[in-house]
């Protein structure tokens, strides 16, 4: 489960995820622990915040699809999206062998930078937001994507890249003896020029 929404299965002719977003719902929940009275505008507000967030995932899905290795979106509706089910398990819970770790760093690198390309930077790519299987990797859970022609759109990739590089280099550390340079990393992925992170191992 994550944490700003609620994601089901989903029977039918193909397995589907049904995620409910739940953007604004918390903090509502807490402002109405301080009062005694549910105002009907703060409900409202939520479901607006979940809804716009539906819409800008479902956006982002649509634009990336096919050309980026993200879920098939299929239907969006109030603050509910439909889209293809990932097979496989959540990087954080995989336990690579060493000698892919590399190889799968590259291939989420890779995506991140075919989102760059196609309009998208993520901008909340962690070990939580991305599945593997014996496939490849699949990057979801686009909410929060930022546009490429934003301006803060080079900061927002580089600390995207930060961090899943530092995750790799916490979990398998003998396969990063040093460091990878993050900056030079994202600047090639901008270039559409990164190939692997072996290139920034000196
Ligand atoms: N298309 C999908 N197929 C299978 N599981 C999914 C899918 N989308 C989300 N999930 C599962 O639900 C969890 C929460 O989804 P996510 O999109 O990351 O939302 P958030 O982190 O904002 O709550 C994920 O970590 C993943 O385990
Ligand atoms: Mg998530």
């Amino acid at each position: 489960m994550g944490k700003e929404s609620d994601v089901y299965e989903a029977r039918s002719y193909r397995p589907l995820a049904l995620k409910f977003h739940r953007e604004g719902y918390t903090n509502f929940r807490e402002v109405m622990k301080e009062r005694e009275y549910t105002a009907d505008r703060d409900h409202v507000s939520w479901q607006y915040t979940a809804r716009k967030a539906a819409e800008r995932e479902y956006d982002a899905l649509e634009t990336l699809y096919p050309d980026v290795s993200v879920p098939q979106p299929v239907d969006h509706n109030r603050h509910a999206i439909v889209m293809e089910r990932m097979e496989g398990a959540e990087l954080s819970h995989a336990e690579l062998d060493p000698e892919q770790a590399v190889g799968v760093l590259d291939l989420i690198l890779r995506t991140a930078q075919d989102a760059y390309h196609e309009g998208y930077v993520h901008a909340d790519l962690s070990e939580y937001n991305v599945f593997v299987d014996t496939d490849g990797v699949t990057v979801f859970d686009w909410p929060q994507a930022v546009p490429t022609d934003h301006e803060n759109a080079p900061e927002l990739l580089e600390r995207d890249v930060e961090n899943i590089v530092n995750y790799f280099g916490r979990k398998y550390p003998q396969q990063f003896p040093e460091d990878p340079a993050v900056d030079a990393i994202s600047a090639a992925m901008r270039e559409d020029a990164f190939e692997s992170v072996r290139e920034f191992l000196s």
